[in-house]
């Protein structure tokens, strides 16, 4: 998920709202084999792959993820043989995934590698942006946080207040592709040698409205929160690395799926599927990315910017 500018996220229940959901289970020809979620959220999409005879093994960076997943799934009696739920950075995927020992089982059962499709829904879920204390959102006051992983040690407030105006431009302006990044850079680096504080999410969106006004639908931060964002958790290496190491973790004909919710994300895959096309690993199945209709976007005004491509491999 990328941008805000909507008033609620969640779907029934409280739970995230999946995200072209029916695209996704339409795309992976789901059977009774392990498919890769990289990016687990609250379930909803392993919930569902799940429910037409799939198996999950679900990757989040967000322990609390994964601890309301097992509640759900509890609650929901999902069968506890279809499910591995693991905490790691799909950076980290290969690692993450040849230490689960039933996969190799799998893999020595006939199938040439040991996943029959993968999918990775980028960004944060409505959980994370809807809780304050975790710094995501510029309509929720709290720390300026914006980590994914608890564990990391850099949080959005220690990158505003360490970098200098030549940073934070390049910050705004390669990240958040902001037009005022200058302005911004150099209103920041002043308010701060005046003794202004820049602690919390209101703190920053006060001193972005101070430059940029409100024009059109997005709050004027956005750009802003974006930028720091991919910055804290490092978002656009990690894809690039997660996609790295999924092509080989694939069986034949199987699908990988991204949903991407901003243009430099949706870059890296475009580039991505067409190396490993050149490369002969498979062939791209999105000539132009699948969008939501507007019947999804009406209901989930957060989905507008989503972008699904899928990569068949061969
Ligand atoms: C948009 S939500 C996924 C929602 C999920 N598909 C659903 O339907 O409930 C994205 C999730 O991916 C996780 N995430 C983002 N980057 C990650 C990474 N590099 N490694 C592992 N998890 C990541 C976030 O913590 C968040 O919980």
């Amino acid at each position: 998920m990328g941008m805000e500018g909507h008033k609620t996220l969640s779907g029934s229940k409280g739970y995230h709202r999946s995200v072209l959901l029916k695209e996704v289970l339409g795309a992976l020809n789901i059977r009774d084999a392990w498919y890769l979620d990289c990016t687990l959220g609250d379930g909803g999409h392993t919930i569902e792959i799940i429910k037409r005879g799939g198996k999950v093994v679900g990757i989040d960076v967000d322990p609390q993820a994964l601890g309301r997943v097992r509640k759900r799934f509890g609650i929901e009696e999902i069968d506890r043989n279809k499910w591995k739920l693991i905490v790691g950075n799909f950076r980290d995927l290969k690692k993450l995934i040849l230490k689960q020992t039933d996969l190799k089982d799998q893999k020595f059962a006939g199938a040439k590698s040991y996943l029959a499709g993968a999918i990775f829904d980028l960004g944060v879920s409505s959980l994370q942006l809807e809780t304050p204390s975790r710094g995501f959102s510029f309509s929720k006051i709290g720390p300026l946080d914006m980590r994914m992983d608890p564990t990391l040690e850099v949080r959005a407030l220690d990158l505003i207040n360490a970098g200098g105006r030549k940073q934070l431009y390049e910050l705004f302006k390669n990240l958040g592709e902001e037009k005022y990044s200058k302005r911004l850079a150099d209103h920041m680096v002043s308010a701060r040698q005046v003794g202004v504080k820049i602690e919390t999410t209101k703190d920053l969106a006060d001193l972005v409205e101070q430059v940029v006004r409100k024009h059109g639908r997005l709050h004027p931060a956005t750009k802003i929160f974006q930028a720091l964002r991919i910055a804290v958790n490092d978002e656009l290496n990690a894809l690039k690395e997660g996609l790295d190491q999924v092509i080989s973790l694939i069986d034949k004909n199987g699908h990988i799926i991204v949903i991407s919710f901003h243009s430099l994300e949706d870059r890296i895959v475009k580039e991505t599927f067409r190396a490993w096309s050149a490369q002969g690993w498979g062939q791209i199945l999105t000539k132009k990315p699948i969008v939501p209709t507007l019947e999804e976007i009406n209901i989930n005004p957060r989905a507008r910017s989503a972008k699904m491509r899928v990569f068949e491999r061969s």
